[in-house]
């Protein structure tokens, strides 16, 4: 649909610019908060009523931020892409979050490479933005705060007294995973499962 107005004293193109880089956002944080309630619903064992209500908290404060951020693409004057296939196409992870039921540790050290992911894009949009519209600017800046609190929540629980992350050098949700999988227990290890319909990581007894 063609851009018909931009907030007065924008030029149209640059609100058309930065209305679309605001859609990849707006999917983003829809795909992590509806992460953040999966974990909610299915994480399991030691640790599980505080991660629980974690994800709970979480997943709030994202809500917010997705209201923000649809918002501010209407007072661009496009049209906010909220509902589920515009948010599966304009994502910028290709697949769903790849763990089921699964135990805590495994859900965060897969839940820091999702933040990761997301906090990455909203500084890319910052820097793109920066130089045509300060309000969306502040807006990113302000919500990547907030996101860099949350990670830092999830990374706290895979950090060792070094600071170094369990998660270091893993590239997918799953492979985090496996690596944290085993801090509850120390010198426990995890194995991959594959099931018919997605990987599960099942604990090493
Ligand atoms: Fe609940």
């Amino acid at each position: 649909m063609k851009h018909m107005y931009a907030p007065a004293g924008m030029e149209i193109s640059d609100a058309e610019e930065i209305a679309g880089l605001l859609q990849v956002r707006l999917a983003d944080l829809t795909d992590l908060s509806l992460t953040l309630k999966h974990v909610h619903w299915n994480v399991i064992g030691l640790g599980f009523t505080s991660i629980h209500e974690l994800m709970d908290q979480q997943a709030e404060v994202v809500r917010g931020m997705i209201d923000e951020v649809a918002e501010r693409i209407t007072a661009l004057g496009a049209i906010a892409g909220g509902l589920p296939t515009q948010v599966a196409e304009n994502r910028t992870s290709d697949a769903d979050y790849a763990l089921g039921r699964g135990p805590v540790m495994a859900h965060l050290g897969a839940l820091d490479k999702v933040y990761e992911r997301v906090i990455t894009g909203h500084r890319g949009a910052i820097e793109r933005v920066g130089d045509v519209d300060a309000v969306t600017e502040d807006l990113l800046i302000g919500q990547t705060a907030k996101l860099d609190l949350n990670h830092w929540f999830i990374r706290a629980h895979v950090s060792d007294t070094e600071g170094k992350l369990a998660t270091a050098g893993t590239e997918s949700e799953m492979e985090a995973a496996a690596t944290s999988a085993h801090l509850l227990q120390p010198g426990g290890e995890t194995e991959r499962v594959e099931s018919e319909d997605e990987e599960e990581l099942v604990p090493l007894t």
